[in-house]
C-alpha cells in the first residue's frame, strides 16, 4: 500500500509541475481586473496583516478542534499553517504584487478562504468530506483574483480538507484534481450558464478519481457506491454555489470579472441598442475604436476584453445630443455653426458627464465608468477654441479643456489613443499608410507632450508598442477602404 501511495505522491507532483508550466504560459491574460471603487462604494481599510491573521487564527482553530490542544498539534498545526503561509506569501510577492496593493482584493482572498474552511468543516460534520465544495471556492478565486490564486486555494484548501479528515490522501487527491481540473480551463467560462458545465467536470473528474482508489482496493464496494454518490453531488454542489455567490462576491467587493465584461459585450444591451439606433455614426466610430484599442491592448498584455468593452461605450454621453458630434451629421448640417464656440464647448464636455451617468443608471461596471470619465482627459478642443479666438483675442485655452481626469490606467490612455487615431484618420481624405503613420504619430506625440499620461503607470516603450498596433490596425482599415475604390 505504501508503495501505491508512493506512486500516486509521484503523480501528484507531475500534475502540478505541469500545471504550473500551463499557468507561466497564460499568466498575461489574468481574469480579472481591479476597480476603484470600494466595498460597499466606500472604502474600507483592513490592513493585509489582519485579515491575514484572522485566516490563520482560523485554520489553527479548526486543526486544534480536530487534533486536540496538545503540545504536538500546536507543533504539527504550526509547520502546516507556516507551509501555507510561505506558499501564498512567495507566489503572492513574487507574482502578484497587484493584489497586495488592492486592499479589496486582500479581504476578498481572505473571506473566501475562511468562508471554505467553514464551510469544510460544516460539510464535514454533517456529510461527505467528497462533497466539499473545493473546486467552487477556488473557481472563485481564480475569476474574483487571479488564475495564481485559484491554484493556491485548490492546493492549500485540499490539504485542510485532508487534516481535517484524518490526513486521507484520497480525499485531498479527489478534490484537489477536481478542483485544478476546472482552473485550468477557465478561458472556456464566458458566461453564467459555463457553470453548470464546470458542476459537470467535477463531478466526473470525482467518479474517475474516486473509482481508481477503489480499484486499488482503498475502499469496500459500500464504501466506494458511498462516495460515488457524494462525489456526484458535489458536482451539483459547486454549481449552485458559483450560480449564487459570484454575482455577490463581484457586487459586494466590485470586481469587474471577464465574465460581466463579456455580457456588457452583448449588442442587446439597452445602452448600445440606443447608441446603433439613436447616434449611428457614433455606434460605427466605438466599434472601429475597439477594435483599435484591443489590439493594442493584446500587444502591452493588458486586459483586452476591458479596453474592448471601454470603447464600446466611451462615448454613450453622445446619446443625449447626438447630432452636435461630427460622425452623425450625415446631411452636412453643422448646429455649432449657429452656437458659440463656448456653448459648443459646454455640449462636448457634457457627453463625459452624460456617459458617466448614463452607465452608472443602467449598473455598468466602475471600470466602465472610470474609462468614459477618462477618454478625453484633459485634452484642449482646438477648434472652438480657434474660433473663440477670433471673437475674443483674450480667450485662455485653458478654458477649452475637457474637465479629465487623465487616465489613470494604461487600458484607459489605449481607449484614449485609439478613439482619438480613429476620429482623426477617418477625417483624413486620401488615407494611404503614410499619411495614416503621420496622423498617429501627431496626435500621441502631441498627448504626450500635453502630460495626459502623466497619472498613468504606461512607459515609453509601451507608448512605441501602442502607436506601432494602431497605425497598423488603423492602416488596415482605412488604407484598404481607398484601394477597393
Ligand atoms: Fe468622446
Ligand atoms: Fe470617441
Amino acid at each position: 500500500m505504501s508503495h501505491l501511495f508512493e506512486k500516486l505522491k509521484i503523480q501528484t507532483r507531475f500534475l502540478l509541475l505541469r500545471l504550473a508550466r500551463e499557468l507561466k504560459k497564460s499568466s498575461h491574460s489574468l481574469p480579472v481586473i481591479r476597480e476603484s471603487k470600494s466595498l460597499f462604494a466606500k472604502e474600507i481599510k483592513i490592513p493585509v496583516f489582519v485579515s491575514s491573521v484572522c485566516t490563520v487564527a482560523l485554520i489553527y482553530l479548526m486543526l486544534f478542534i480536530v487534533f486536540g490542544i496538545t503540545w504536538r498539534s500546536m507543533i504539527a498545526t504550526a509547520i502546516f499553517v507556516a507551509v501555507n503561509v510561505i506558499l501564498f506569501v512567495v507566489q503572492i510577492k513574487n507574482k502578484e504584487r497587484a493584489i497586495i496593493r488592492d486592499n479589496d482584493a486582500v479581504v476578498l482572498m481572505s473571506f473566501l478562504f475562511i468562508i471554505a474552511v467553514l464551510i469544510c468543516q460544516l460539510v464535514k460534520e454533517y456529510s461527505s468530506p467528497f462533497v466539499t465544495p473545493v473546486a467552487a471556492f477556488s473557481l472563485m478565486g481564480a475569476i474574483l483574483l487571479s488564475q495564481r490564486i485559484g491554484v493556491l486555494y485548490a492546493v492549500s484548501l485540499s490539504l485542510v480538507v485532508a487534516f481535517l479528515n484524518d490526513v486521507r490522501f484520497d480525499i485531498f487527491l479527489v478534490i484537489l484534481c477536481s478542483a485544478i481540473a476546472v482552473i485550468t480551463n477557465i478561458s472556456s467560462i464566458r458566461k453564467r450558464s459555463d457553470f453548470i458545465n464546470v458542476g459537470i467536470k467535477v463531478s466526473v473528474v470525482n467518479v474517475l478519481i474516486i473509482t481508481m482508489f477503489y480499484l486499488f482496493d482503498t475502499y469496500g464496494i459500500s464504501q466506494f457506491e458511498y462516495n460515488l454518490i457524494y462525489g456526484i453531488l458535489n458536482g451539483s454542489i459547486v454549481t449552485v454555489l458559483l450560480l449564487v455567490l459570484m454575482p455577490l462576491f463581484e457586487k459586494l467587493f466590485s470586481r469587474t470579472t471577464n465574465i460581466k465584461l463579456i455580457e456588457l459585450s452583448d449588442f442587446s444591451n439597452p445602452l448600445l441598442k440606443r447608441l446603433m439606433l439613436e447616434a449611428h455614426g457614433t455606434y460605427h466610430h466605438s466599434i472601429i475604436t475597439a477594435d483599435i484599442a484591443e489590439r493594442a491592448a493584446n500587444v502591452v498584455n493588458e486586459n483586452v476584453l476591458l479596453a474592448r468593452v471601454g470603447a464600446y461605450y466611451h462615448d454613450i454621453g453622445k446619446l443625449n445630443n447626438p447630432q452636435y458630434f461630427i460622425e452623425n451629421q450625415t446631411l452636412g448640417h453643422n448646429p455649432h455653426e449657429a452656437l458659440t464656440p463656448e456653448m459648443s464647448k459646454l455640449i462636448l464636455i457634457s457627453h463625459v458627464k452624460d456617459g458617466a451617468f448614463l452607465a452608472r443608471k443602467s449598473n455598468i461596471d466602475n471600470e466602465i465608468i472610470s474609462i468614459i470619465q477618462q477618454h478625453h482627459g484633459t485634452t484642449s478642443m482646438y477648434s472652438f477654441y480657434h474660433r473663440a479666438l477670433e471673437e475674443n483675442t483674450n480667450v485662455n485655452i485653458e478654458n477649452f479643456r475637457y474637465q479629465g481626469p487623465k487616465p489613470q490606467t494604461k487600458v484607459a490612455a489605449i481607449v484614449m489613443m485609439a478613439d482619438s487615431c480613429e476620429a482623426a484618420c477617418r477625417s483624413i481624405e486620401e488615407p494611404t499608410a503614410a499619411r495614416i503613420k503621420d496622423m498617429v504619430e501627431k496626435i500621441i506625440n502631441n498627448k504626450f507632450i500635453d502630460g495626459q499620461f502623466s497619472e498613468c503607470p504606461i512607459t515609453l516603450k509601451d507608448l512605441e508598442l501602442i502607436k506601432n498596433s494602431i497605425i497598423s490596425t488603423v492602416t488596415g482599415i482605412y488604407h484598404a477602404r481607398i484601394e477597393y475604390k
